[in-house]
Order: C-alpha cells, then sequence, then structure tokens
C-alpha cells in the first residue's frame, strides 16, 4: 500500500456499500483517490462514506439509465475521471435452470450485465475526455466455469467477461485500460445469501462445505484480497495489461 497510489485521481466505485465494492472503495480513498459512492443502498451508503474521507456518494440504482446520468454529472464535477471499479451485483437464485422463474434471470441480467453496460456507457465518455484511464468490471470464477450450483449467474458473470474484452480492445487507443476481476467465494453479504438460500440448516451446512471445498486454498477470500488486486489493476503498476479476466480465487480455476 502507498498512501499516493492514487493520489489526485478521482474513482467511480459501483456497489460500493458493501461487500468487495465497499473495500475497493476504502482501498483507493486510504490511498490518495477522491471516491465516488454509488450504491442503492441508502445506509450502507452513510456507513461506507464514513470509512472513506473525502468520499462523495450518489444513491441509485444501476439499472436505471437516469440514475447513471445523475452518477456521470456528479462524478463529472469532481474533476476528470480515471479510475471505475463496477462492484454493484445480485447472486440471484439458486433454482436450476429448469425451474427458474423468467422474472428471476431477468433481475439478474438486469443487474449484472445490463448495470455493468449503463455504468461503463456513462462513465467511459468522461474518461476518455480525461485523457485515459483504468476500469475493472466484477465478474466471477463463476463466469469463467460452468456453476451448477449458480447456473444463470455464471451466464450474468460470462457476459461482463466478454464485455470487458471487448471495451478493452476498443479503448486501448485512448489510453483507457479495461479488465476484470473474477473472485471465487469471497466473505461478504453476497456468499451470506447464498448459503442461506439453502432449504434448511443441513442443505446450508452441505453448501457451505461443498463451496469452500472448491478452493484449493481450503478457506474462502476476504473482500480486502480481491480489493488488492482491483487496486492493482486500477494502478499504473499494471500500465501494460488490458483485457484480461483475473481470477481471485483460492486456486479453485487451478
Ligand atoms: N462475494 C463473492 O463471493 C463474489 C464472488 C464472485 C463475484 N462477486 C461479485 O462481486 C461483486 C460484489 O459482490 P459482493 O460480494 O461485494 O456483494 P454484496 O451483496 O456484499 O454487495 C453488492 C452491493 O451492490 C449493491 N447493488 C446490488 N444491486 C444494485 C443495483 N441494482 N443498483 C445499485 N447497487 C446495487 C448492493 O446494494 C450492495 O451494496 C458482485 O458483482 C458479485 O457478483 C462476488
Amino acid at each position: 500500500m502507498s498512501p499516493d497510489r492514487f493520489a489526485g485521481r478521482v474513482a467511480v466505485v459501483t456497489g460500493a456499500a458493501s461487500g468487495l465494492g465497499r473495500a475497493t472503495a476504502e482501498g483507493l480513498a486510504r490511498e490518495g483517490a477522491r471516491v465516488l459512492l454509488f450504491d442503492r443502498d441508502a445506509a450502507g451508503l452513510k456507513a461506507a462514506m464514513a470509512a472513506c474521507p473525502g468520499a462523495v456518494a450518489v444513491q441509485g440504482d444501476v439499472t436505471s439509465a437516469a440514475d447513471q446520468a445523475r452518477l456521470a454529472e456528479e462524478a463529472g464535477r469532481l474533476g476528470p475521471v480515471t479510475l471505475l471499479a463496477t462492484s454493484a451485483g445480485t447472486v440471484g437464485s439458486t433454482a436450476p435452470l429448469t425451474e427458474l422463474a423468467e422474472e428471476d434471470w431477468d433481475r439478474l441480467f438486469d443487474v449484472n450485465v445490463k448495470g455493468t453496460w449503463l455504468t461503463l456507457r456513462a462513465i467511459l465518455p468522461l474518461m476518455r475526455g480525461a485523457g485515459g484511464g483504468a476500469v475493472v468490471t466484477f465478474a466471477s470464477a463463476a463466469g469463467l466455469t460452468g456453476s451448477p450450483a449458480l447456473p444463470a449467474y455464471s451466464a450474468s458473470k460470462a457476459a461482463v467477461v466478454m464485455m470487458t474484452r471487448s471495451l478493452a480492445r476498443v479503448h486501448a487507443p485512448e489510453g483507457i485500460r479495461v479488465n476484470c476481476v473474477c473472485p471465487g467465494s469471497i466473505e461478504t453479504p453476497m456468499l451470506e445469501a447464498t448459503f442461506a438460500d439453502a432449504p434448511g440448516p443441513e442443505a446450508r451446512a452441505r453448501r457451505e462445505a461443498e463451496f469452500r471445498a472448491r478452493h484449493p486454498l481450503g478457506r474462502f477470500g476476504r473482500a480486502e484480497e480481491v480489493a488488492a488486486s482491483v487496486l492493482f489493476l486500477l494502478s499504473d503498476d499494471a500500465a501494460f495489461t488490458t483485457g484480461i479476466a483475473l481470477p481471485v480465487d483460492g486456486g479453485r480455476l487451478a
């Protein structure tokens, strides 16, 4: 960690009220960035603001183009925007695809895919105006390999990986790098929701053990461990790295 790795830079972080987004926002603030926090959770945003010195918050929904326009307007006011992390996402239902309700599929793709796209659509023009920058999107290890437990989620995160790679190619000539992280199971409220969704305590314990066993390092990850990789990809240390989908997964995909 360096107190000035991001000094004077303006960073936008979606999903900043919880988990990986919050850890990313805190890391950026600690290392000198002025952070704009975006989330739909007002109470969570307030707590995140307190943990990120100098941060500004915009409450909104990533699936709303109007909210994203407000985000871009506020970001533009803070100065040239050169950093973006799109952590807002949802895990959705663990139902098998043959039983998944259509509205659950639509909501999952709305938040994870359309929401990420709308953020990129809102913020990339600001980055172009700033003369370059770095973006990290949030996919998942489940976006790089099939997931029997979360098939719809897996499909939505695979879409994020390919959107990231396409954008990396399009925006490289403008000095904008676009990468994504693919976390394994990380201890956040989202992982807890995945376990809480199990039908009863025994099924929950089974699911938890099953998820843990997928990681050769023998444990779940911590939000700070993912944030450290996000900060690396956002930083000039990764100046020649664009278009990658970086697993941060305790060896799950090894
Ligand atoms: N935790 C894991 O094990 C894990 C693993 C792989 C990938 N991921 C991905 O990392 C990202 C962050 O996950 P997390 O574990 O921190 O989850 P989390 O639930 O702790 O935090 C997600 C945040 O996104 C916000 N959000 C959700 N939908 C939103 C919407 N429509 N508009 C605005 N904000 C919205 C929530 O309010 C919350 O603050 C997600 O994209 C997730 O899919 C997480």
